[in-house]
């Protein structure tokens, strides 16, 4: 069955060479913002194109347990690769934001402080760093039943993450809402009732 050769293949298929597959978009992105292949404002297209990565990962971090729910491809395996990487994109994302955008520490604490969709992202990044922490096989094995319900957690930093996208977004646009219109679908999955409709 073609589920069956596809989760033979996945086997095969080395976390570590997801991460570096995921993490090349990093020198590509700083060399071409280097180079002028970034456009006239390289900070502002560094900062974007790594929180869109992040949001990315984010999402596809949520669709590994559906996707084998209801289809039975098993990529089990690639979630904590996916979270791990989706929390080193969001921290060079505030990293490009705070050293190279803005600059000045008094002004960094006064964004995150007055700038709600500043204040949201930060909150997000800030619930993801216990689930950083304890990503290592020691923290898996000594929390057990609390490593999972820890990961909760990436349920409202999705939610947070698609309305800081929103937020900061001028006017209407299309793409945050998509974004979040799938985040919420994503969770939508987790509530029993509506699994069972799906799976129906
Ligand atoms: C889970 C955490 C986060 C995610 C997924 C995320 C994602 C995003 C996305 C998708 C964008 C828009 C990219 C685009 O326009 O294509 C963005 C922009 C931005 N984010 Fe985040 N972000 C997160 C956390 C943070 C944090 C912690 C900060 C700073 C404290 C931050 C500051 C910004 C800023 C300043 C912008 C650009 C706003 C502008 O257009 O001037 N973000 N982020």
């Amino acid at each position: 069955m073609l589920v069956d050769r596809i989760n033979q293949v996945v086997r095969k298929v080395p976390t570590w060479a997801v991460y570096i597959v995921y993490l090349i978009p990093v020198p590509v992105l700083l060399y071409m913002g280097m180079t002028g292949g970034l456009g006239r404002e390289p900070i502002k297209a560094l900062e974007h194109e790594l929180g869109e990565i992040a949001l990315q990962l984010l999402i596809i971090g949520l669709c590994i347990t559906p996707l084998r729910r209801f289809t039975g491809v098993n990529l089990i395996k690639f979630r904590r690769t996916m979270g791990v990487l989706a929390f080193t994109y969001v921290a060079l994302h505030l990293l490009v934001w705070a050293v190279l955008d803005v600059q000045a520490l008094d002004r960094v604490w006064a964004d995150i402080l007055k700038r709600p969709y500043i204040t949201i992202g930060m909150a997000a990044f800030v619930l993801m760093i216990p689930l950083a922490v304890t990503s290592n096989n020691k923290s898996v094995r000594a929390l057990g039943a609390v490593w999972r319900k820890l990961h909760l957690l990436t349920y409202p930093v999705a939610i947070l993450a698609g309305i800081h996208f929103i937020w900061l977004s001028k006017g209407f646009q299309l793409e945050p809402m998509v974004y979040m219109a799938v985040i919420l679908a994503l969770l939508a999955l987790r509530v029993p009732a509506l699994r069972k409709k799906v799976a129906a």
